[in-house]
This record gives C-alpha cells, sequence and structure tokens, in this order.
C-alpha cells in the first residue's frame, strides 16, 4: 500500500510566465493532518490546485492512491478530492446555500433523501443551517466567513476521502476558529486525510502532524512541528514560532526542551517545574 497523496518532481508555471512550483516532491498518508506553511507567493495554493486536478502538472507527476492525475481522470479523482479554496468567492455561486451545498452531492448523483441528509449535517457542522435560505454569490447576503463557511460545507457534504483547505481558519471570528477546529478533529476521526494551507503557526503546531514548509516554489522542509521552532528555518521561511515557544524562550531560566509547541505541552512542562501539589493548584510559577 503506497502513499494516499504522492507528487513527484512538480513543476508549473503561469501563462505570464511565472514559475510557481520548481520541483515539488512529498508523499502524503491516508489519515495524515498536514500543515503547508510558507510566505505569501510560496506557491500553496498553485500547489494544493494540483491535489485534485484543477491544475495538471506541466512537469512531474500528481498521484493520488497511486493513480496519476491526467486530464482523462482528473473528474472521478476530484470526488476522492475536495478542495476548500481560499477565496470563498470563488466557490460559492448557487442561488442558495442549502442548493450550494447540494451541488456536489447532486452530482455525485446520490438520490434525494441522501442529498438531504448530506447537506443537513455539513450545514449543521459549519452552523449555516439557519442560514440556508439565503443567497451566498450576493455580496450583501452572507459575510465573508459564513461564504467560507459555506464552502467547508459543500466540501463536507461530497464526503471524499482528502480534503484540502487553503487558508481555512482566514476570515473566521474565534469561535469559527474553534468550530473549524472541532469539524476536522471529527473528520480525522472519520478516517479523512486533511491538509491545509495556512499561515496561522499556532494552529499548525496544535493540529498537524506533518509540516510542509514552502518558499519559492521549493520544498525548504517537511518533517514534524519541531520544524516550527527550528530558528533559521522560520525566519527564512517569514514564518515565527508559536506563541507558546515563544513565551519558554522569553524565560531563559525555565529551560524545558523540546520547546513546547501546544498549550497542552506547554501547560504539563510548566506543572512539572512546579515544586510541590499546593502550588500546582495555585497556578503560581516558581522558576
Ligand atoms: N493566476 C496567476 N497568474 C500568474 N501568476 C500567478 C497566478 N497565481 C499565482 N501566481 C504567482 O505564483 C506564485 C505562487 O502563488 P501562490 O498563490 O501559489 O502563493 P501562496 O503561497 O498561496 O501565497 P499566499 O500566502 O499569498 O496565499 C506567486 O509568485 C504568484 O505571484
Ligand atoms: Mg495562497
Amino acid at each position: 500500500m503506497g502513499a494516499l497523496l504522492e507528487v513527484e518532481d512538480l513543476y508549473f508555471r503561469y501563462h505570464d510566465g511565472t514559475p510557481a512550483l520548481n520541483g515539488i516532491s512529498l508523499s502524503i498518508d491516508r489519515g495524515e493532518k498536514v500543515a503547508i506553511l510558507g510566505p505569501n507567493g510560496a506557491g500553496k495554493s498553485t500547489l494544493l490546485l494540483h491535489f485534485n486536478g484543477i491544475y495538471l502538472a506541466q512537469q512531474g507527476k500528481v498521484r493520488v492512491a497511486g493513480e496519476e492525475i491526467t486530464r482523462d481522470n482528473e473528474t472521478r479523482l476530484r470526488e476522492k478530492v475536495g478542495m476548500v479554496f481560499q477565496d470563498p468567492d470563488d466557490q460559492v455561486f448557487s442561488p442558495t446555500v442549502w442548493d450550494d451545498v447540494a451541488f456536489g452531492p447532486l452530482n455525485q448523483g446520490l438520490d434525494r433523501k441522501e442529498i438531504e441528509e448530506r447537506v443537513f449535517q455539513a450545514l449543521q457542522a459549519v452552523d449555516m443551517w439557519d442560514l440556508r435560505s439565503r443567497a451566498p454569490h450576493h455580496l450583501s447576503h452572507l459575510s465573508y466567513g459564513q461564504k467560507k463557511r459555506v464552502a467547508i460545507a459543500g466540501v463536507i457534504a461530497m464526503n471524499p476521502e482528502v480534503i484540502v483547505l487553503d487558508e481555512p481558519t482566514a476570515f473566521l471570528d474565534p469561535a469559527g476558529q474553534e468550530s473549524l477546529m472541532e469539524i476536522l478533529a471529527e473528520l480525522y476521526q472519520r478516517g479523512k486525510t486533511i491538509i491545509i494551507a495556512t499561515h496561522d503557526v499556532d494552529m499548525a503546531a496544535e493540529w498537524a502532524d506533518k509540516v510542509i514548509i514552502l518558499k519559492g516554489g521549493k520544498i525548504l522542509a517537511q518533517g514534524d512541528t519541531m520544524l516550527l521552532v527550528q530558528d533559521t528555518l522560520v525566519k527564512d521561511a517569514g514564518l515565527r514560532f508559536p506563541v507558546v515557544s515563544q513565551v519558554f524562550q522569553r524565560i531563559p531560566s525555565l529551560v524545558v526542551r523540546p520547546l513546547p509547541r501546544t498549550v497542552d505541552e506547554a501547560a504539563n512542562a510548566i506543572a512539572t517545574l512546579l515544586p510541590d501539589r499546593k502550588e500546582k493548584d495555585n497556578h503560581r510559577i516558581v522558576s
């Protein structure tokens, strides 16, 4: 059994000659949670658009479940890999929110009852069921964050194996970001493979199994979230350390290695530094 998604020496140049991808190779296993990071213009969105055949490789290969994506099978493979675009205005276009989410399942040829159930579940998941009769394409009728939620629901409703999300937390309010994390956790529980492009290093540190850092259309590094606290790499990629890691860095006497990257890791590290139970209960930190 090979990787679920494989990219081999991928190159891509836009019509105006801009070289966006310059030799990308990566491999993603079933059930992995992958965060792709890197500065503006690094090639993240361009790469994601190759994962379900919206862009076809100009040089190199992209394979889904061992099958190379080509012009002949891109439609079929698109059912396996669902994509939430960076800009929901590129994705949300039907007369109502309900129709928009039903569009994918309808095209999959599902029966009416199944479609209704899928749309209900997906809109409940993104907390947009109450707005199901609104017109999403009309800018004045939905906020940007609400359109983003509709776009996410549209992909959930198609039940793809791989879910790719470009900047999923951008424009979502804190509660919306939290519920997105819950949705991603639930999809992960259901065995989905999830790939996101994000600038949110805190979210990547909390969430990802694998981190891929892009710059100039090339992979600078790939590995676990330890990459997010590698000083030279982080500077080179225009990133920053996760906030919890920065706190530990600021207090030189608090030597905890590896640097905590998640809230849980930080809380555990602090708890072990506390001299006794009583002080832990008072939440006083003594270094
Ligand atoms: N339609 C296009 N035509 C020409 N060049 C493009 C087009 N879309 C993107 N590019 C260029 O391709 C390169 C990669 O862009 P891409 O959008 O993939 O970057 P990104 O990492 O997603 O950036 P961001 O963080 O801003 O979303 C950039 O140099 C960009 O200017
Ligand atoms: Mg982008």
